[in-house]
């Protein structure tokens, strides 16, 4: 049984004063659960804030040198020495704003590989591809092309995100099916690359999670969790999402 994840991936958000009120009242809730792994993904400045709480806290980018001039670029080490446990690679936004390829995520991949770094490797389709019709060869290639140097052994490391682009910040989520769809292509497609060994990866769901879908959501086979932008930020909304997954 593969354990639940519910991730919050906090974008360009928060000062602050927010995240520490964020965090206090998050402690006051008390929320756990055996089969449910709670992540965030705060802006890198506030990764060290989670260092006491216990919380899974990870980063949004990595940058695969291990050091060195690279202004504004952060490594895998750099992010462990200050208590990431894992970083989300190839988000849509990185790949459209910031012209991240498939081949450069591979890379980011094999650094964190290499410094047993976890990741979640986000994956998704823009409207146009679906809209052809292309939407499983267009997300599998992604997924088989960024994961194309990681071996059995290292799939304990490995987190995918089904995220479709027009799902994002939109308000309107994939339908049942079409997650249903994906989820079991991707799974199949682990199957093809890595056998058995890939039955623990965990594929995730994210693109306008709320706490009004979220149950139904996290109902759909070959779901195994949310990552969650806009709902995670309030903590009351955080806290609907994680009920939706354990209740
Ligand atoms: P959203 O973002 O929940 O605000 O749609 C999801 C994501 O980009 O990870």
């Amino acid at each position: 049984m593969r354990k639940q994840i519910l991730a919050a991936n906090w974008k360009m958000n928060l000062l602050q004063s927010e995240v520490d009120a964020w965090l206090s009242a998050f402690q006051q809730l008390n929320l756990g659960a055996d089969n449910v792994e709670i992540r965030i993904y705060p802006s890198a400045i506030y990764i060290k804030d989670f260092r006491e709480t216990g919380i899974h806290v990870g980063a949004q980018n990595v940058y695969e040198a291990p050091f060195g001039a690279y202004t504004g670029e952060i490594s895998v080490g750099q992010l462990k020495s200050v208590g990431a446990s894992s970083v989300l690679i190839g988000h849509s936004e990185r790949r459209k704003l910031f012209n991240e390829t498939d081949e450069m995520l591979a890379h980011k991949i094999s650094a964190c590989v290499a410094s047993n770094l976890s990741f979640v490797l986000c994956c998704g389709e823009p409207l146009e591809i679906r809209s052809r019709g292309e939407h499983l060869p267009y997300v599998l290639n992604q997924v088989s092309t960024a994961l194309r140097s990681v071996k059995k052994e290292d799939l304990q490391f490995l987190v995918i995100s089904y995220e479709p682009i027009w799902a994002i910040g939109t308000g309107n989520s994939a339908s049942n099916a079409e997650i249903a769809q994906m989820h079991l292509a991707i799974r199949n497609l682990l199957l093809e690359l890595f056998g058995s060994a890939s039955d623990g990866v965990q594929i995730l769901y994210g693109g306008s999670v709320n706490s009004q879908n979220a149950k139904q959501i996290f109902s759909i086979p070959n779901v195994d969790g949310a990552l969650v932008g806009g709902a995670s930020l309030d903590i009351n909304s955080f806290e609907q999402l994680f009920k939706a997954l354990t209740q």
